[in-house]
This record gives C-alpha cells, structure tokens and sequence, in this order.
C-alpha cells in the first residue's frame, strides 16, 4: 500500500513539475522577443561594471580612439555571432562615423546606443541611387542600397544616433538622386531619440512594424517612404523643400499588405510646400492625427500619384491636427474621415503591436 501512494505521489509530483516548466518555461525560450527601454538604454553600470565584450560581456563599445572593441560601427556588428539570441547593445561614443552599414538579417536583438544623448554620434555616408554599383557586375547603386545603414535583421533598437545621407540635395524632378539614410527591413524595431537626415527617400521604412518615438526625420522628397507598418509618435518632421516635395509615400499594393504610416502628436515644420502623402501604392495608407502642421502644406494635402483610380482605395486622413498647414478647406475630397471611434485604433500603439497573444513593445 505504501509502494502505491508513493508511486501515485511522484506520479503527481512529476505532472506538476511537467505544467510548471512548461507554464515557466515558455516566457523564457521567448525572453528576447520583445523590446523594453532596458533594451534600448545603457545604464553607465553596463559598461563600467559589466564584463567586457571579449570578456563575453554583451555591451560592444566602438570608440573612433582605438579605446573600445571597435573603431567602425560595421565592426562591431561583424563581432555579433550568427542567430544570437541574447541582445548585444554597441555603445557608440561620440564622434562622426563616416562608413556604410549593414545589419544582416541573421544578427537579430542588435541596439545602437549613442553615448551622449546630445546627438553627436553620426553615422553618414552619400550613396545615391545613380552612383555606379561596386558589385563588379556594371549597373548602378540603386535606392534599396544606397542606405547609410541597413538593418535586416528583427528586434533592433537605436536610440540617440543620427542617421544620414550626406548625398547633394534633390531638386523636383531631378532623377538617380534617391539617397537614403536608414532603410530598416527587419520586423519590431524602435528607434528613439534618433535623427535621420537626407533630401530625397532619406527614410526608406521598408518592411515590418515599426516604432519611431520623439524622432526627427528631415528630408524633401517622399522622404519617409515604403511598406512598413510604422507609428510616429512625437516625431518632429522636417520639410526642406524649396518649391514642392511631400513627406511620406506608403507603398501597400493590396488590402491584404499591413503597411501604412501613422503620426501620432508629431510637429511638422520647415518649408515648402510639401504633400502630406503620395499613394505609390494602391491601397496607401497614411495618417496624420494630433499633429501641429505648420504652414508647409500644399493645400490640396494629398496626391494620387498620377492615377486617379487609386482614390478609391487610399486610406488617407487628418485628424484632430492643428495649425497653418492643418486647414482642410482646399484638400483633396477623397481624403477620408474618421470619428474619434473610428480614428481610435489607429492612433493606438495596439497599431503596430497587434499581436495580442505577444505584446513585442513593451515601452
Ligand atoms: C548636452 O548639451 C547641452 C547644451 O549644449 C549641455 O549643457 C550638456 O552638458 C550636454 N550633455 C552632455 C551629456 O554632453
Ligand atoms: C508592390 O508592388 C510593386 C510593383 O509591382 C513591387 O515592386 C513591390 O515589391 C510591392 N510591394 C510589396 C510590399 O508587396
């Protein structure tokens, strides 16, 4: 009898212990697929108290001096293993970094850090889209690579760097002068605090969902454009355009594709006047809600991108915004309107983070 109730006890216990590590377990296999702002800042205790990178620390510091792991940005992310799986963050001390880089899509939970939040980490290149390509096989650079830096890989983060396409600036109907200054591939990326400087496609926000938080995006020409589903919230968008330009151009082909732009309580400024939005993609989708919109604005606010049966299916909107250029009087009478309701889910976080078995932003 006693041989019995042990076996049912251990039968028991071991079935508990089963759902435990499963119940447990799970959480932890997926511990790094989500971003928090620990991810995304670097206590001063990561570098001073934290192992070294070649101690098998996970802080990589570039410094331009030769004091750090890495006197280049690219040689850094070089020093990442293949599929890692914990996040590697690359403190990078001031100074102007001038080199091309990529991170490929198999080095995922990379963050760039800037090591004063002053903005006086730069990483700048000037590519443009007609420069000769170095492939050795003829032909030219093209927009896709043109980016000073291209991230391919998922759960990025930067905070604090400045972006930029130092290529010379691009007047309207000027052609092969596409030059871009980040173009982020990679799905649940954040970037916070960042400036991102060009003239023509300065930010090719590609593919994937995406967050830009209290950013500064500059540019003349589509200079926020591509197929991501990206929330800008408090970001300051910049116009340098001297006659005519726009701001973002969402590239979704189909009501299946999930790309679409949403700004959220951003200031627009500079000059002008620019497009709020072009429909380079059937189905684009582009959304201004709570914004201050200075006096920068065609009036007409949007454009058809030459084919005026994509009118129909655009999904473009103001919202709520406020200032010179946010006048509605003269728009387009195939922008869309929202109320608060409808308006609501947009605007949200839930936006690009809709998942709602796994929350990946958790900031
Ligand atoms: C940032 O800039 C401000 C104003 O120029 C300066 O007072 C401050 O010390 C700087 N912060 C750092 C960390 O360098
Ligand atoms: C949208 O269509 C264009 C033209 O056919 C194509 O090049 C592009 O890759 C498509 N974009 C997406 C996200 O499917």
């Amino acid at each position: 009898m006693a041989e019995v109730s042990k076996l049912i006890f251990f039968l028991f216990i071991s079935i508990f212990f089963f759902y435990f590590s499963i119940y447990f377990g799970a959480p932890t296999r997926t511990s790094s697929s989500y971003i928090t702002w620990k991810d995304i800042l670097v206590e001063d205790d990561d570098v001073k108290h934290s192992l070294t990178w070649r101690d098998g620390g996970n802080v990589i510091v570039v410094s331009k001096d030769g004091r750090g792991d890495s006197r280049t940005v690219q040689g850094a992310v070089d020093l990442i293993p293949h599929s890692n799986t914990r996040r590697i963050k690359i403190f990078i001390l001031p100074g102007v970094y001038r080199e091309k880089v990529l991170v490929p899509r198999y080095k995922p939970r990379v963050s760039f850090i800037a090591a004063n939040p002053n903005s006086s980490t730069v990483i700048s290149w000037n590519s443009k889209a007609s420069d000769p390509s170095s492939n050795g096989l003829g032909g030219v650079v093209g927009t896709y690579d043109s980016a000073s830096v291209a991230v391919e890989s998922d759960y990025f983060t930067a905070s604090h760097i400045t972006f930029e396409n130092t290529s010379p600036e691009a007047p309207p109907g000027s052609v092969g002068l596409q030059a871009v200054a980040l173009r982020v591939t990679g799905d649940k990326a954040v970037f916070y605090r960042c400036r991102i400087l060009g003239s023509q496609d300065t930010l090719f926000d590609h593919i994937g969902r995406h967050l830009f938080y209290q950013c500064y995006i500059r540019g003349n020409i589509d200079f926020i454009f591509g197929s991501a589903r990206s929330l800008y919230k408090e970001c300051t968008i910049h116009s340098t355009a001297k006659t005519i330009g726009a701001i973002a151009a969402s590239q979704r082909n189909s009501s299946r594709d999930i790309g679409g732009f949403i700004f959220s309580h951003c200031r627009v400024k500079g000059s002008g006047k620019v497009y709020l939005g072009r429909a380079w993609g059937r189905f684009s989708t582009v959304i201004f809600g709570f914004c201050e919109i200075d006096c920068v604005i065609i009036p007409e606010g949007w454009n058809d991108w030459g084919d005026p049966t994509r009118r129909e299916t655009t999904l473009f909107a103001e919202y709520s915004c406020t200032g010179g250029g946010a006048d509605q009087s003269r728009r387009v009478p195939w922008m869309k309107t929202f109320t608060h309701r409808q308006i609501t889910p947009f605007l949200s976080r839930r936006y690009i983070d809709n998942d709602r078995n796994h929350r990946w932003l958790r900031i």
